[in-house]
């Protein structure tokens, strides 16, 4: 395993970044490419006022040669950390290759990488597409193809039950059955065949799965949502009530799969196997978008040529890259890595909610939602207090940060990330 050899006390020479972190703010280079950003791009995020240039393992460097602690890592597309050396050249000897064929032709990394992610995943067969929210448009047509050809639902009736909270992607469909104001607003007309019940309330979805119903949809862990892990026995109880009622149980696996809760899946914790992964971000390693739907062949097998697709999905450098990733995950340690620093990073701000400026955390392996007393300053103001800091964290609503930094941080590093959010609370 790579760790992170550039530590708080590396060669940058300062604990973190440089001792001027925070006082140039947004001047100089950093204010003119944000200005420049701001001019000529559309205004769909609020991105904290940093401006990366380069980075390695669990560090990044910004324009200014200010060094930073990414405690976020892509929102888990980073989970092997940045510029993973095995990835990397993975990726450079794919490019001297063959890098697109688009699925009109055949190429020779398809079939490996198809078979040894559905080796993984215990399943049979792999459709792969790019983006996560690509994947889970792909598994909400599967589902419901799934539902009139083998289920025998009635055309035009196919049903899916998801849950308050949740977060898949921003296409059309999949922000027809958000439920953050947000992301819904202003993009109807909805497409229709969505229930919605609470996260976490087994007897609401119970409810809910109907003869029509052709699949539940939910993430394990719901990460924009803050980290929001269900109460033990809902994912087996979601698990039973799907299999009993004949309704595909999916995963959404695309920010809590690939060894971020300390499993390969956040499934595991519960014994769970759904009857589909949607799988994602880490997948690719952060080097190329690679996502995937992984089924049976009983759900996979409904396509049929025309039905559906991606010029560049399951292109032979998504897969190379993704081979290598899955050649890292099946030897275990990162997933053994996300446990067990998990476990430290869980105890160490466990000890903060005594200091009443944490009113509750949760999560599992190296994934945590911090519920920050809403007096000591928002989500936002949190975050810009621990970039002054050198730490890269992000806040999700209200005052909860997340952090999610790459399985391959070292010890050092995040106790250095801890004590900086500790400065940053004052305790
Ligand atoms: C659980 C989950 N599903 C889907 C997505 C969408 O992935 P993408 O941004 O690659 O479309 C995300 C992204 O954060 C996610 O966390």
């Amino acid at each position: 395993m790579t760790t992170t050899t550039a530590g708080p006390s590396g060669t940058a020479g300062t604990a973190g970044p440089s001792g001027t972190a925070g006082t140039t703010g947004t001047a100089g280079t950093t204010g003119a490419r944000i200005a420049a950003a701001e001019a000529h791009s559309a205004h769909n995020y609020h991105p904290l006022p940093v401006v990366v240039a380069t980075a390695e393992g669990a560090w990044m460097t910004d324009v200014e040669g200010r060094r930073y602690l990414d405690m976020l890592a892509g929102y888990s597309a980073l989970n092997f950390g940045h510029a993973n050396p095995r990835l990397i050249a993975a990726a450079k000897a794919q490019l001297d290759r063959v890098t697109l064929t688009s699925r009109a032709f055949h190429h020779d990394r398809f079939a490996d990488f198809c078979t040894r992610l559905a080796e993984l995943c215990g399943m049979e067969m792999v459709l792969p597409m790019n983006t996560g929210a690509e994947a889970v448009e792909t598994a909400v047509k599967t589902a419901r193809k799934w539902g009139y050809r083998v289920k025998g639902v009635p055309d035009g009736r196919a049903k899916i039950v998801v849950a308050a909270g949740n977060f898949h992607g921003r296409t059309t469909t999949i922000v027809s059955f958000s439920t953050d104001p947000e992301a819904r607003a202003d993009f109807g007309p909805y497409t229709p065949g969505f229930v919605t019940v609470p996260y976490g309330d087994l007897a609401a979805l119970e409810a809910a799965v109907d003869d029509e119903t052709v699949a539940v949809l939910l993430e394990p862990i719901q990460g924009e949502a803050g980290v929001l892990v269900p109460p033990p026995g809902y994912l087996a109880g979601v698990r039973r009530v799907t299999a009993e009622r004949g309704a595909l149980f999916i995963a959404d696996e695309i920010q809590s799969g690939l060894g971020r809760t300390g499993r390969t899946f956040a499934c595991e914790h519960e014994d769970v196997v759904p009857d589909m992964y949607v799988l994602g971000k880490a997948l690719g390693g952060g080097v190329v978008p690679v996502s995937a739907v992984v089924s049976s062949r009983d759900v996979l097998g409904v396509y049929r040529p025309g039905e559906h697709g991606s010029t560049f999905g399951g292109n032979p450098l998504a897969c190379a890259v993704g081979l290598e990733v899955l050649a890292m995950l099946r030897t275990g340690e990162y997933q053994e890595r996300a446990a067990e620093l998990g476990d430290h990073l869980h105890r160490e701000l466990s000890l903060l909610t005594g200091s009443g400026k944490v009113t509750e955390v949760r999560g599992r392996g190296l994934w945590a939602g911090v519920d920050i007393d809403p007096a000591v300053g928002t989500g936002r103001e949190i975050s810009e207090r621990l970039m002054a800091l050198g730490v890269l964290a992000k806040d999700t609503h209200g005052s909860t940060i997340r952090l999610a930094p790459p399985l391959t941080i070292s010890e050092a590093d995040l106790d250095w990330g801890l004590a900086q959010l500790r400065a940053v609370l004052g305790v």
